[in-house]
C-alpha cells in the first residue's frame, strides 16, 4: 500500500502530548490507510522537538520538522502541505482536542470524491464541546458563520475549526496566495481558492486538552475582521502594515495625552514631557502591536518581553530619524511642509514596520 495521507501536527509545547496522540492515530486509522506525521515544532521550549525525534527513532511513521525563529499555527500547517508526498494531508491539534476516529471516514469522502475538503465541526448536528458552552459564544459564532459565509461562498458550521483533510496539491496550489496570518487557516484556504469548495462536515466531540494551556486567544471576531479585509482592502495595503499604522495613530494620541497633561502639571518643562510623551507612546505601541498586529506571534515572558521592547524602541530611533531628516529635506525643497510631514511619516513608518516584522517579531 503507498502513503495514502500525512497527519500535520503544528506544535507548541506538547511534549507530554505526542507518544499517546501517535498511538490513538495509529489505533483510529488501523489497517484503513498508510500514513505517516508530521510535527511541526516551533522550538519549543518543554523540548516537543526532541521527544518527536525521539518518537521517530522508534516509529518510520513519524517526522519532524522543527523550526527555530518562526512561529505560527497557519505556517506550520503550510510547512506540513508543502512537506509530503502523501495525497492527502489534515490538520489537527496535538493537545487531544481533536478525536482521529475522524481520519478514516474523512478520507474515505476525499477517495469517493464526495467533497473537496473535510472538516471537523464543534457545532454540527451531532457535536459536543468540552469547554465554554457559553451563550455568548453561541451569538458570537453565528455572527462569525455569517461573515465567513460571505468570505467564501461556502455555509460552514464552524468556520474557524483547526481540524480538516483536503488533496495535498489542492493545498499547495493555494499556499501561495495564502497570507499565513493567525489561525483561520482553514477560512483561508476556502476563501482563496477560485472554485467554491465542496465542504462535508463531520460532527465532532470537542474534548478538553490533555496536558498544557492552550496557545490561542478567543479573539474569534477579529480573525474574522482581519480575514476580511485581508481578502478585500488587504491587497493594496498589506494587513499586518494596516494594524500596525493603526496602532501607530492610536499612539499619535496616547503622545499627545501624555504630553499635555506633563505640561499643565509641570509648567514649561516641554523638553522631558515630550521624552516622556515618546517613551509612552513607543511602549504603548509595542504592547499594542504585540497583543493585536502580532497576536500569532506574540512575545510572552519577562526576558522575550524585555529584549523585543529594546528592538522595538531601537528601531522606532532610527525610524524617528529618516522621518525627520527626509521631512526637512523636502521641506527645504520648496515641498509644502504638511505634505514634507507627510512624506517623512509615511517613509518612517514603512521602516519600523519593515524592521520591527523582521527583528522583534520576526518569522
Ligand atoms: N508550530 C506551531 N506554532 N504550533 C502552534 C502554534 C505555533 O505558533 N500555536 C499553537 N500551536 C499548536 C498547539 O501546540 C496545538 O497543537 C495546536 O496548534 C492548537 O493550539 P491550541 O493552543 O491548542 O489552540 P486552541 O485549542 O486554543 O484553539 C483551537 O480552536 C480554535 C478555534 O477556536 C485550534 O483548533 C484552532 O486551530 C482553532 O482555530
Ligand atoms: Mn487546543
Amino acid at each position: 500500500m503507498s502513503l495514502d495521507l500525512a497527519i500535520i501536527l503544528p506544535t507548541l509545547n506538547e511534549r507530554g502530548n505526542l507518544v499517546p496522540l501517535v498511538d490513538r492515530i495509529d489505533r483510529a486509522i488501523g489497517t484503513a490507510a498508510r500514513w505517516e506525521v508530521i510535527i511541526v515544532d516551533d522550538d519549543s521550549k518543554d523540548g516537543t522537538a526532541d521527544e518527536a525525534r525521539a518518537l521517530a527513532l522508534t516509529d518510520a511513521r513519524v517526522r519532524v520538522i522543527q523550526r527555530i525563529g518562526r512561529r505560527g499555527l497557519a505556517s506550520a500547517a503550510i510547512e506540513g502541505f508543502c512537506a509530503t508526498a502523501a495525497p492527502f494531508v489534515a490538520v489537527m491539534d496535538a493537545d487531544h482536542q481533536h478525536d482521529p476516529a475522524l481520519l478514516p471516514g474523512m478520507l474515505a469522502a476525499l477517495k469517493a470524491g464526495e467533497a473537496d475538503i473535510c472538516v471537523a465541526s464543534r457545532f454540527a448536528e451531532g457535536a459536543s464541546t468540552a469547554e465554554w458552552a457559553a451563550p455568548e459564544r453561541e451569538r458570537l459564532s453565528t455572527y462569525a458563520n455569517a461573515i465567513a459565509r460571505r468570505i467564501t461562498g461556502v455555509d460552514l458550521t464552524d468556520p474557524m475549526s483547526g481540524y480538516f483533510m483536503l488533496p495535498s496539491d489542492a493545498a499547495r496550489a493555494l499556499v501561495p496566495r495564502l497570507t499565513g496570518i493567525g489561525f483561520k487557516i482553514l477560512l483561508d484556504l476556502l476563501a482563496t481558492s477560485d472554485t467554491t469548495m465542496r465542504v462535508k462536515e463531520f460532527p465532532l466531540n470537542f474534548a478538553a486538552r490533555r496536558e498544557g494551556e492552550s496557545k490561542l486567544d478567543r479573539a474569534i471576531l477579529f480573525d474574522f475582521l482581519a480575514g476580511l479585509y485581508d481578502k478585500t482592502l488587504g491587497k493594496v495595503i498589506p494587513t499586518r502594515f494596516a494594524l500596525f499604522g493603526t496602532v501607530g495613530a492610536l499612539g499619535v494620541l496616547v503622545h499627545f495625552a501624555v504630553l499635555t497633561s506633563l505640561l499643565f502639571a509641570f509648567d514649561h518643562a516641554f523638553t522631558w514631557a515630550q521624552t516622556a510623551a515618546v517613551l509612552v507612546a513607543m511602549s504603548f505601541n509595542f504592547w499594542l502591536n504585540n497583543w493585536l498586529t502580532y497576536r500569532d506571534k506574540r512575545l510572552t515572558g519577562a526576558g522575550a518581553l524585555l529584549r523585543g521592547w529594546i528592538g522595538f524602541v531601537a528601531t522606532c530611533a532610527i525610524g524617528g530619524f529618516a522621518n525627520v531628516a527626509i521631512a526637512t529635506f523636502l521641506e527645504g525643497q520648496g515641498v509644502f511642509w504638511a505634505l514634507a510631514a507627510l512624506a517623512g511619516i509615511v517613509v518612517g513608518s514603512v521602516w519600523n514596520y519593515a524592521l520591527s516584522s523582521r527583528f522583534v517579531w520576526g518569522r
